[in-house]
């Protein structure tokens, strides 16, 4: 795992819009697994700039949502697909034809779920999957103790994530209780990972995912054995790990050809 400790969620946000940017600018077609929630919004804001700015075309990247909850209406201002409408599709001015999500209000839930991950795997697979982390160490809405080798199904949302998410809807009851997302083995799949988070609340999760065995309990620690998995982070979130200071160091000592500078803010 790469480890790369910012001063503040500004630099995070931009150091990710340079990664996508740069496999974007490189593979135009590009497959991304795009996480919603608020950790990569920064990421998306700053590439909806680079777009705007004629720096950056994403018209023929193509893209699957890591989640989406069952049960609500897609014009739901929280769903997914509206939420990945309105901060990805229009800003990055992708093709609405090109991005995907599991159908959360299918009337066969597992054929949904199998007709995602036969979508992914026809896409030639997810190039670079975003993810951001859940205080109880969950990756999608891969909650404790979920199989390492899950695929696309339904989740029971854990009562803390449903607390967590209440920030977004008028009520905590109108929380879902239920979810469709990438199984761990669909994430584990994804020839990158680019997992991102911000701010103290974060900090465990971190250092468990990074640091911590391989457990179930903390299924963000499954990322270990993926072979090209950069954790992107603040200080706040970084602040529970016991290496920092070795991964700051690795982080400056790069060579050239591996280096992918953080760009100034504008
Ligand atoms: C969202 C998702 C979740 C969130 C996580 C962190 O698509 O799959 O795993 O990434 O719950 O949420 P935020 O970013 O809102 O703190």
């Amino acid at each position: 795992m790469e480890i790369v400790i910012l001063p503040d969620s500004g630099a995070v946000a931009r150091f990710g819009s340079a990664v996508l940017a740069d496999l974007v600018r490189k593979t135009p077609e590009a497959v991304l697994g795009l996480a919603t929630g608020s950790s990569p919004l920064g990421i998306y804001a700053e590439l909806a700039a680079l777009v705007a700015a004629g720096d950056l075309d994403c018209s023929r990247a193509s893209g699957f949502a890591l989640d989406e909850y069952v049960g609500i209406s897609e014009d739901h201002p929280q769903s997914y697909a509206h939420v990945l409408r309105t901060e990805v599709i229009e800003p990055l001015r992708m093709d609405p034809s090109r991005v995907h999500l599991p159908d959360g209000r299918a009337a066969d839930i597992p054929a949904a779920c199998d007709a995602y991950e036969a979508a992914i795997r026809a896409a030639g697979g997810i190039d670079l999957q975003i993810l951001g982390l859940g205080a109880n160490g969950h990756i999608g809405f891969n909650e404790p103790t979920s199989s390492f080798a899950s695929r696309t199904r339904i989740k029971t949302l854990a009562p803390r994530t449903r607390a967590d998410n209440a920030r977004f809807f008028d009520s905590p009851d109108e929380v879902p209780t239920h979810c469709l997302t990438q199984g761990l083995g669909t994430i584990l799949e994804a020839k990158r990972i680019l997992l991102v988070a911000q701010g103290e609340a974060k900090a465990d999760a971190v250092a468990r995912t990074v640091e911590g065995p391989v457990t179930a309990l903390c299924p963000g620690s499954v990322l270990q054995h993926h072979p090209h998995v950069t954790v992107v982070i603040d200080e706040a979130a970084a602040s529970g790990l016991q290496l920092a200071d070795y991964y700051r160091h690795v982080f400056e000592h790069k060579p050239e050809w591996q280096r992918i500078a953080v760009p100034p803010a504008s």
